[in-house]
């Protein structure tokens, strides 16, 4: 790691002088300092704290504090190249970084940081505040050092506190298999962002990737498929047999990393439908017996488990028994989404299902199903958590709700007082495209800009104060249909992840837009230090566009999601440069021109070209 700090640090000291130098100048005010997500309350004071080999990271006996003490000493070693002793009993007169354990009344997860001359002191009265405390401390440290310079933080005092309990992030291993070593960097970079809910979908049509030592064939067979079409309706088929899954040491290995960061991991064990990896290996559940192949192409699977058929309750009893062997955590994720009810419509195993159980029809039957398993699951101390097709039918009766086709689920739910999780698909897949389709990467069909994620709200306006408490947060969600390598999982989460952690972390009142496009000016380099390969598409310009058709004209205006962009454009069809046209403000152009433009800092081209070509149609 101090190798990396080494390599990286001239790189970085020429990117910050060059890239925020106009921001670095903003001195004295609370601007200083790029935090995100936002912290409750930030109070600039006179003075700065002196960071160097000398000072001490000064702890009680308590263990899980010297654990996050380790984590605080990685830290200031990978940023800024220093590495404290941690002490229980610092030396006479040594300037320290004190993490302590107090009775507080910031709930859990909530932190009070101040830094002066002498020190810093980080009080919580849980570990997970103190570790979101020491995630502060990290990016307090300054990025825009030029080499030899002390390494300063500004006197501040912060108090601090979560928004929501669930601020999680989905990530879409069955479509595409992520090594554990990733799993593990995609925890690290949750925890950064005070996110604290990995949901890890495990099982999908594509492949089944837990093992379950009780049906070896599921990741035999069911982790594995002989090729895949990644684009939709095309030619294009990549070849290459694909395929992985985690085994139980794998798993045990990612939930002690993510305790260790105050990351609760939720597996996610569809039914009954997105399983054709577990039919392949087993068709007997299924309603036709099989057999069955794993598919190229993307999409909803007919073939589901067959919801009259004991077998199959036997069977996920038994794969669910082993889930939670290897996860402590409370909350076990069902799946419940896309379910075709075709098959159920004709087989005679599910029709005298819904005859004994007097059941009204397939959703009926679909919710007896889930019902089923909430009980086995309720029996075991643990509670579901399912996509919101679970209501279809009626809602099982201790289920939280995930609302993902839209906010409707969610409003449904909390009105009957039931927890709900928001991810809609409108404003928190991650997977659809972040800027304009012909600029990116091909992606799914979406369009989910950065100010989209950063705007949303997750508190629908219809409920009343009282429903309101049951929206117990809110996740982001990458599937992989279009998604199949960490680099490209890290493009779709960064920066948009950064904008989700806001909405799920500060209070409402002060998220700010343009304050926050600031920070993340500085949140780029710490992903740089990182090695995180976040998205720039927030520097791509937009066009927005009003036709004054008769006169031949139109009013164009031209945007960022970037902060204080230089954009400049052409309307001669050549490449935009920084000795093009400034944009200031909006412009007037006649029919038939193109705009081509992009934006610039210090000369250097931060965005692909844009294009636009102004025509009016007649109807
Ligand atoms: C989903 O996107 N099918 C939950
Ligand atoms: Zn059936």
């Amino acid at each position: 790691m101090k190798q990396l700090f080494l390599r990286r640090l001239p790189l970085l000291v020429i990117l910050c002088y060059c890239s925020i130098g106009t921001m670095a100048q903003q001195t004295n005010s609370k601007d200083v300092f790029s935090i995100i997500p936002q912290p409750l309350n930030i109070d600039l004071q006179q003075g700065e704290f002196v960071l160097d080999e000398t000072i001490q990271i000064w702890i009680d006996t308590d263990k899980e504090v010297q654990g996050i003490a380790e984590l605080l000493v990685k830290g200031l070693n990978d940023f800024v190249g220093i590495h404290p002793k941690i002490v229980q009993k610092p030396a006479r007169g040594s300037r320290t970084i004190r993490l302590q354990l107090v009775a507080d009344t910031l709930g859990d997860e909530g932190y009070r940081l101040s830094v002066d001359t002498d020190g810093i002191v980080a009080r919580a009265s849980k570990p997970n505040g103190l570790f979101y405390a020491i995630q502060t401390i990290h990016q307090l440290l300054p990025m825009t050092r030029s080499i030899g310079e002390k390494v300063t933080i500004p006197a501040v005092s912060i108090v601090d506190k979560p928004r929501f309990g669930w601020r999680g992030l989905l990530l879409d291993v069955g479509r595409y298999f992520y090594s554990v070593d990733y799993i593990k960097k995609y925890i690290d970079y949750l925890a950064m962002h005070k996110l604290n809910v990995f949901h890890w979908h495990l099982v999908e049509d594509h492949g089944w990737r837990i093992e379950i030592k009780k049906y070896p064939r599921l990741t035999e067979i069911g982790a594995w498929r002989p090729s895949t079409n990644f684009q939709r309706g095309s030619q294009y088929v990549n070849p290459n047999p694909h395929g992985g899954y985690y085994t139980h040491e794998d798993i045990r290995e990612v939930v002690a990393y993510a305790q260790a960061r105050y990351v609760t991991v939720v597996p996610e064990i569809e039914m009954p439908g997105h399983v054709l990896s577990a039919l392949v290996a087993y068709p007997e559940l299924s309603c036709t017996g099989g057999p069955f192949e794993i598919p190229e192409l993307w999409g909803i699977q007919k073939d589901v488990y067959c919801a009259g058929n004991e077998q199959v309750f036997t069977f996920l009893e038994d794969v669910l028994t082993e889930v939670m062997e290897l996860f402590p955590g409370e909350i076990i994720h069902i799946g419940g989404d896309e379910c075709p009810k075709d098959h159920w419509k004709t087989c005679p195993k599910c029709q005298q299902r819904i005859k004994d159980e007097g059941l009204k029809d397939e959703h009926e039957l679909q919710s007896y199903f889930i019902t089923r398993m909430e009980k086995f699951l309720n029996s075991k101390g643990r509670r579901i958590i399912g996509w919101d097709e679970i209501l279809e039918g009626g809602l099982a009766p201790n289920a939280t709700v995930m609302s993902w086709r839209g906010v409707k689920g969610g409003i449904e739910a909390a009105r009957m007082h039931h927890p709900v999780v928001m991810t809609p698909n409108t404003h928190l897949y991650l997977d659809y495209f972040q800027g304009e389709p012909y600029l990116e990467p091909t992606g799914y069909k979406g369009h989910l800009p950065l100010r989209k994620v950063y705007a949303y709200e997750p508190i629908p306006e219809e409920l009343t104060r009282e429903e309101q408490d049951y929206i117990i947060g809110v996740q982001g969600n990458v599937w992989s249909e279009f998604t199949h390598s960490r680099e490209k999982a890290d493009y779709l989460t960064y920066p948009r992840g950064a904008a989700l952690a806001e909405v799920a972390w500060s209070k409402k009142e002060n998220k700010n837009w343009e304050d926050f496009k600031r920070r993340l000016e500085t949140q780029y380099l710490r992903y740089e230090y990182k090695g995180i390969n976040y998205a720039r598409s927030a520097y791509q310009v937009y066009f927005e566009v009003t036709d004054h058709i008769g006169q031949n004209k139109s009013t164009v205006t031209l945007h960022t999601d970037s902060y204080q962009p230089e954009i400049y454009y052409t309307l001669d069809g050549t490449q935009p440069s920084p000795k093009s046209l400034k944009y200031t403000g909006a412009i007037e152009v006649d029919t038939h021109t193109t705009i081509h433009t992009a934006t610039f800092r210090d000369g250097k081209q931060l965005s692909p070209v844009s294009a636009r070509a102004i025509v009016h149609f007649r109807r």
